[in-house]
């Protein structure tokens, strides 16, 4: 294990070491999550350090406890390993539970290890709260069934929507999500092209077909009047889906940034008992800060 990206150190007080924190994954040399927790930090003057830890592959356990060792309080856990940590916490929040993977941990002073997903939490927090976007009732269209998408389904579901609809390329993958989250509320699997004639208010995409630059093969006339596109993914342009929406009557087009830095909120909430301001911290790493 070592260490890329800025270490982050707030001197509210030079006597004492500072907490340390990070965020494990490989890649992460790109992570803005250093630079997130650093403001989040500054609001509060709290004395904590924050860094990217490049983890090897087949090296995850070692480095929890390495990292431990070193005096770690918590860290958050990104692409590969949200499913090994799952495996690896002691006890888990329910949320966790249910996404079947873990992006945030904390050491609980009694050795024990504790996993959360704070990843669901954060994207509701984003609709509802930054983009004033009432899940209650509305009809939600999500694009992919993969472990992204497993994620937020538990906290979608308990803002009681209307109907909630996935939809994948591979229908079976799909449909076993559904079976998983039945007993949560009324959920629905479909392939793409079930999709022609319907209609949502909300679509979010999950897939990861932003990264290759395509776009799930949808239909037109999929979004109802004042309908969000929303793609977990973001980047410093739209996102090809979001590009897509746009032309095809999407009211409002907003990406997984404010995911990002809600669902940091929400692991430093666990961490140090109070939730930061986003706002801002959002609106800052917009104009690249
Ligand atoms: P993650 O953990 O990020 O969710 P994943 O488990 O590999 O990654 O899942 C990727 C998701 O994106 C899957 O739902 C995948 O669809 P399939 O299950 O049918 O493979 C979806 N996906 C990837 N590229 C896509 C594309 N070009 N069009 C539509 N769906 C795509």
């Amino acid at each position: 294990m070592h260490i890329q990206g800025g270490q982050v150190a707030t001197k509210a007080d030079k006597d004492t070491a500072p907490a340390r924190y990070a965020v494990m994954g490989n890649p992460v040399a790109h992570s803005k999550s250093p630079a997130i927790h650093k403001q989040f930090a500054h609001q509060f003057g709290h004395n904590l350090e924050y860094t990217a830890l490049w983890v090897d592959t087949d090296g995850f356990a070692e480095a929890v406890e390495q990292f431990r060792a070193e005096g770690g309080k918590g860290f958050n856990i990104t692409v590969p390993f949200k499913l090994e940590a799952f495996e690896l916490a002691d006890n888990l929040s329910d949320r966790a539970r249910l996404a079947g993977a873990v992006n945030t941990i904390r050491f609980e002073s009694d050795g024990k290890i504790f996993g959360d997903n704070t990843d669901g939490t954060g994207l509701v927090h984003d609709l509802t709260k930054n983009l004033g976007v009432h899940l209650r009732g509305r009809k939600i269209l999500v694009l992919g069934a993969g472990g992204a998408v497993r994620g937020v389904l538990g906290p979608l579901l308990k803002q009681n929507p209307a109907a909630l609809v996935i939809a994948n390329r591979t229908v079976s993958k799909a449909k076993d999500l559904a079976k998983a989250f039945a007993q949560l509320g009324k959920i629905e699997a479909v392939g793409y092209d079930d999709l022609v004639g319907k209609r949502f208010d909300v679509v979010i995409n999950g897939t990861s077909a932003s990264l290759k630059g395509e776009v799930p093969p949808l239909p037109v006339n999929l979004f109802a009047s004042n309908a969000v596109a929303y793609d977990m993914m973001y980047g410093d342009k739209p996102t090809p889906f979001l590009e897509w929406a746009m032309l095809h009557g999407a009211e409002t087009a907003a990406d997984g940034l404010g995911m990002l830095v809600e669902q940091a909120a929400e692991s430093y909430l666990l961490w140090r008992g109070v939730r930061p301001e986003t706002k801002h911290v959002i609106a800052a790493l917009r104009k690249g800060g």
